[in-house]
């Protein structure tokens, strides 16, 4: 069964506060997701192995740790997982970045997919999936699913805020995949948005509503 960690750093908290705010602009909810994802990829790379190297020093020769392992790569959904790409990569500039494009039909609130794009080597990839909203956890299901089948079993997926309903999908249909939230909140309203949330994250982001 994945794992859910919640990454309530008071920082992350602070400013998850303001961007709840409906009167905080596009611009500052920008900034402030990228701020979040960097504070979040932090902690969802806690547990990236290291290998012990031989590093010169202006004073002596010594052993010290570098990462070993797997690669990273960073699969954001569009729209909005697009707003957590560059947190994520001003601390692992050298991750490569898939793309998958999906929206959430408002009627039957199904996923519909229009892109996907990952790297090359994808498989040999410790591959982290940026979402910002977990709701009902169709679209990142989905998004988990296109990416097992290009033959990709190394997923994390990391999300701002998180329903339990999304979360309990997410843990029914791929457990081997760990989910890393910033919050989780109480429930869906009857049109499948994060009761008290944060909106439709992808207006608020590219403010298009
Ligand atoms: C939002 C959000 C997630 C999805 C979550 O995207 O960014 O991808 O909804 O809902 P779910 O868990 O019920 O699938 P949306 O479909 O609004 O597309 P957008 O990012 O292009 O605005
Ligand atoms: N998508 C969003 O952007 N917000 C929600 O609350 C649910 C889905």
């Amino acid at each position: 069964m994945s794992k859910v960690h919640i990454l309530d750093h008071p920082l992350i908290q602070h400013k998850l506060s303001i961007m709840r705010n409906k009167e905080t602009g596009a611009k500052e909810f920008r900034e402030l997701l990228e701020e979040i994802s960097m504070l979040m990829v932090y902690e969802v790379t806690r547990d990236l192995p290291t290998e012990e190297v031989e590093v010169e020093t202006p004073i002596c020769v010594t052993k010290t740790k570098m990462l070993s392992g797997k690669k990273i790569g960073i699969v954001p959904i569009l729209r909005a997982g697009l707003g957590m790409v560059e947190g994520v990569t001003r601390l692992i500039p050298a991750a490569r970045i898939g793309h998958i494009g999906l929206y959430r039909d408002p009627l039957t609130l199904q996923p519909v997919e229009y892109y996907c794009k990952l790297p090359a080597d994808s498989e040999n990839r410790e591959l982290i999936v940026l979402d910002p909203m977990l709701a009902t956890g169709g679209s990142a299901s989905a998004a988990i699913t296109f990416i097992k089948q290009r033959n990709c079993h190394n997923i994390r997926l990391v999300n701002l805020i998180a329903a339990p309903e999304g979360i309990r999908r997410i843990q029914r249909e791929h457990p081997d995949v760990d989910i890393y939230v910033a919050a989780c909140d109480e429930k869906l309203n009857e049109h499948g948005y994060i009761v008290p949330g944060l909106g439709d994250a992808g207006d608020r982001l590219f403010g298009t509503k």
